[in-house]
């Protein structure tokens, strides 16, 4: 199975490096934010450069609004009679950026050190996307013509649950109509180790406000008395996992699909660093459901966590206080064949049963999307196969992945096409935290594998 990529792409690809650098930096330097409304023009802007690059590349590009931020889509249809086509998937919107302060240089001020790209939106996603433009630009640039029919959609909003993509992908089925849908948007097991994904998580995320007396009260003339919110919250967070970290909800696990044996073999034998994994992470212990290994909890297990709680007095001194309310971000990253609306059903029924009497808990769900996990047999996966081996002189591994992309299942289900998942970020990359980076050589690799793709796919 040796593949190389073409010398006129290889050749393009590194004259113009420092331009894609240059044009990378400048598209960073837009702060895409999607959860935040002081961005909304910004989110416009981020759409309209990354239109014009499309175009520039020879693609045709325009802006579709939705009730939420711009998708750009953009076009090239005009490959041999036969070719396939390709829907190529990808985010400009970017996590927003808090903590400011401990991010070495600025988030929107793209840098590089130790060979790392520094910016927010650097891997996850504008890099990624930015890098199959190129791709598609140094095809067409120095052959006039793909091998293949391709469309690009990119949306706003992944970040925030991807709102009015669903019913976008529904409502233009028959323009996005493709034999395979390639997403750039998740992270290689390790460096130089390039990696196909065969799973993600999906996602049921849930808002539980408990409510007690109408306002603050004095804990000394009332508790004792009066239930507290905080402590019914508390009580209910608790009641969510068992003592072996195994979730508690009824019903929880209905849907949950085994793990084919031969995917957990292929994961036994990646080379897992449990200690390096571990020393990232600073947690004095990595812990988890009882009876699976860390690899396995991540990928291929269930999971309900809190994201956020707030209640009562916290800031300095003290204030002795009971507090009106309490509320908690929850939720639950889910497996095949799980489904974030049944998830929803008996997280509402789990609340009903537990909550204590003397409190109101009120459940409203946010977001959901579905889990996936790929076959990866066909013509796609074996020209990702080769077209991973000519750019990083190495046979990809296998992984899984414990992140969602909400979209992926709707692309499989309303296109019937199958999804190929190759990223090209890196374990300790701080995604959605400060000092997010993508490796400089990955971006470059990363264009020559996607440009080896369409060669290979297009055979
Ligand atoms: N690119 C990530 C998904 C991902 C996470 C891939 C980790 C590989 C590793 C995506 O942008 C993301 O952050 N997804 C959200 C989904 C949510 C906002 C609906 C996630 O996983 O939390
Ligand atoms: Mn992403
Ligand atoms: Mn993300």
């Amino acid at each position: 199975m040796t593949a190389v990529l073409a010398s006129d792409l290889r050749d393009y690809l590194s004259k113009h490096d420092r331009r894609f650098h240059d044009e990378l930096f400048e598209f960073l330097r837009i702060p895409s934010v999607s959860a935040r409304s002081e961005h909304k023009q910004d989110m416009q802007r981020a759409a309209e450069w990354l239109a014009a690059r499309m175009s520039d590349a020879g693609l045709a590009a325009e802006i579709l609004p939705t009730p939420g931020h711009p998708i750009v889509l953009a076009e090239w249809r005009h490959a041999p009679a036969g070719a396939p086509t390709v829907l190529i998937y990808g985010h400009y919107d970017v996590q927003p950026v808090e903590p400011l302060d401990l991010w070495t240089s600025p988030p929107f001020e793209p840098t590089v050190r130790d060979g790392k790209i520094f910016a927010r939106g650097s891997v996850d996603d504008k890099g990624q996307l930015f890098l199959h433009v190129k791709a598609l630009e140094a095809h067409l640039k120095t052959r006039g013509s793909l091998p293949v029919n391709v469309v690009v959609l990119a949306e706003g909003e992944e970040e925030v649950g991807s709102e009015h993509l669903t019913e976008f992908i529904e409502r233009h089925a028959d323009r996005l109509r493709a034999d395979f849908v390639v997403i750039s948007d998740s992270a290689m097991f390790a460096p130089g180790l390039p990696s196909i994904l065969s799973s993600l998580r999906g996602l049921a995320y849930f808002q539980i406000d408990v409510t007690g007396p109408a306002q603050d009260l004095h804990s000394g003339s009332y508790g004792g008395a009066v239930i507290n919110p905080a402590t019914a919250l508390a009580r209910i967070i608790a009641s969510l996992h068992d003592e072996n970290w195994h979730v508690a909800i009824d019903g929880f696990y209905d849907d949950v699909r085994e793990w084919p044996a031969h995917v957990r073999e292929a994961m036994r034998t990646l080379p897992f660093d449990e200690e390096h994994f571990r020393e990232e992470t600073g947690a004095p212990a990595l812990g988890g459901e009882r009876g699976f290994t860390t690899l396995e909890r991540v990928w291929t297990r269930p999971t309900c966590e809190v994201n956020g709680l707030l209640s009562g007095y916290t800031g300095e001194g003290a204030k002795t206080v009971l507090p009106s309310k309490a509320m908690a971000k929850v939720s639950c990253r889910l497996v095949p064949d799980q489904d974030p609306k049944r998830i929803e059903q008996v997280m509402r029924a789990h609340l009903k049963r537990v909550a204590p009497e003397g409190v109101t808990a009120e459940l409203t769900a946010l977001h959901g999307g579905r889990p996936w996990r790929a076959d990866l047999e066909g013509p796609l996966f074996d020209a990702a196969r080769r077209a991973l081996t000519a750019a990083f002189g190495r046979e990809p591994v296998v992984t899984g992945e414990g992140g969602s992309i909400p979209v992926v299942g709707d692309f499989e289900r309303i296109l019937g096409a199958p999804v190929l998942l190759i990223g090209f970020g890196l374990p300790g990359e701080n995604a959605h935290a400060p000092d997010e980076w993508m490796l400089d050589e990955n971006f470059t690799k990363g264009m020559q594998a996607i440009a080896a793709l369409w060669d290979e796919l297009g055979k």
